[in-house]
């Protein structure tokens, strides 16, 4: 199989240098929230602008927009927070890559269009790797293609979380239950323990034959192979709502027919954290609750536990991240993903699209 190929193999003097970066980032009142992603492709700009690039493109995609007109995937916040943290100079932010139908699709008309604006491609949008779009996939066809320096650094640090040692604890979070079967499937097989929160969590107290009340529930029924695996954990008590302000801890045998669960309960958050106290490795994506509408609590518990937790470890996803970055933690124990999806999709299968686009 070929080597993917990287930035210091690339020869970009003089060179127009098209990079697609994952500036998606959260924009509250046309402010970016958190410029983690941003922040983190800066030293490949910096090498490109110290090895002589004529210019630099960068390609991002931001949101979902419908159409041009969605103010969802203006970029001026974008290219306000940029310009914030670098001199612009021969550097052009291109317009968000899915205001043409073509960047999702996938169509090589659209990828033709975009390699037409450089000589050289680096991906160093991790974040965005696991979509096989035309920026993605499609350009890379097109040019000579190389992984930026995120994209090594996310598969340097990623990589220890696809052997881990034994004692290993997993921990995952969200929803879609149907979307990381074969993420959990992997996990089981690798991992002493698997702590699933968040609607994962819901999908095992139904499969066992538990009261989950009116929670969120993946629609696909979990495998029973799976659900009656013993290396697999789900909440044992949770805090439940009613309605508004209805809110109260209940184990979870005891979850009313009219009752949604919205985060980990105070028993199983202080299990959770012992068993990351305890951990020499601990795997983190996804938030315990119903994070984005303020239920952070079992995640702001796990999240300082592992601040203090001398385990190694790998976390990722934006939710997970914010509640970790309000302590302080070891950068040299935890590595920090900024991928969510694709770091799952990492996990789960060694590789992503883009990184298998930069083979050719
Ligand atoms: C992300 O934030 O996970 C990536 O930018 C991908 O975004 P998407 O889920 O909208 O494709």
């Amino acid at each position: 199989m070929q080597e993917i190929k990287l930035l210091k193999d690339a020869d970009v003097k003089g060179k127009r240098v098209l990079v697609r970066v994952d500036f998606n980032e959260p924009v509250k009142d046309g402010v970016v929230a958190d410029d983690v992603r941003i922040k983190a492709v800066l030293p490949t700009i910096a090498y490109l602008r110290e090895h002589g690039a004529a210019s630099i493109i960068l390609l991002t995609h931001l949101a979902r927009p419908t159409s041009p007109q969605d103010p969802s995937g203006d970029l001026t916040p974008i290219r306000t927070a940029l310009g914030a943290l670098i001199d612009m100079q021969g550097i052009e932010l291109h317009e968000n890559l899915r205001f043409n139908p073509g960047e999702e699709s996938n169509d090589p008309e659209f990828a033709k269009e975009l390699a037409a604006l450089g000589d050289v491609y680096v991906n160093d949008a991790f974040a965005a790797s696991h979509r096989e779009h035309a920026s993605i996939v499609g350009v890379p066809k097109l040019l000579p293609s190389y992984a930026g320096l995120l994209m090594g650094r996310e598969i340097a640090g990623l990589t220890p979380a696809l052997t881990p040692p034994p004692g290993a604890l997993a921990i995952i979070g969200g929803a879609k239950f149907e979307t990381k079967l074969h993420l959990i499937q992997k996990l089981l097989s690798q991992y002493s323990e698997l702590l699933l929160g968040g609607a994962l969590g819901n999908d095992i107290i139904k499969a066992r034959g538990l009261p989950f009340g009116a929670s969120i529930v993946s629609h696909e029924p979990v495998p029973i192979d799976v659900a009656i695996n013993d290396r697999l954990m789900p909440p044992m008590d949770a805090v439940v709502m009613s309605g508004p302000g209805a809110e109260r801890e209940a184990i979870i045998v005891d979850i009313r027919a009219e009752e949604r669960i919205i985060d980990i309960g105070p028993a199983t958050s202080t299990l959770w954290a012992e068993k990351i106290a305890a951990a020499p490795f601990v795997l983190w994506n996804g938030p315990m609750g119903i994070y984005e509408e303020g239920y952070v609590d079992g995640t702001n518990v796990l999240a300082e536990a592992l601040s203090k937790s001398p385990a190694r470890a790998v976390v990722g996803g934006g939710d997970t991240i914010a509640a970790l970055t309000k302590h302080s933690f070891d950068a040299q124990k935890v590595f920090v993903s900024t991928g969510g999806g694709a770091m799952l999709d990492f996990l789960a299968h060694g590789t992503l699209p883009g990184l298998e686009a930069l083979r050719n």
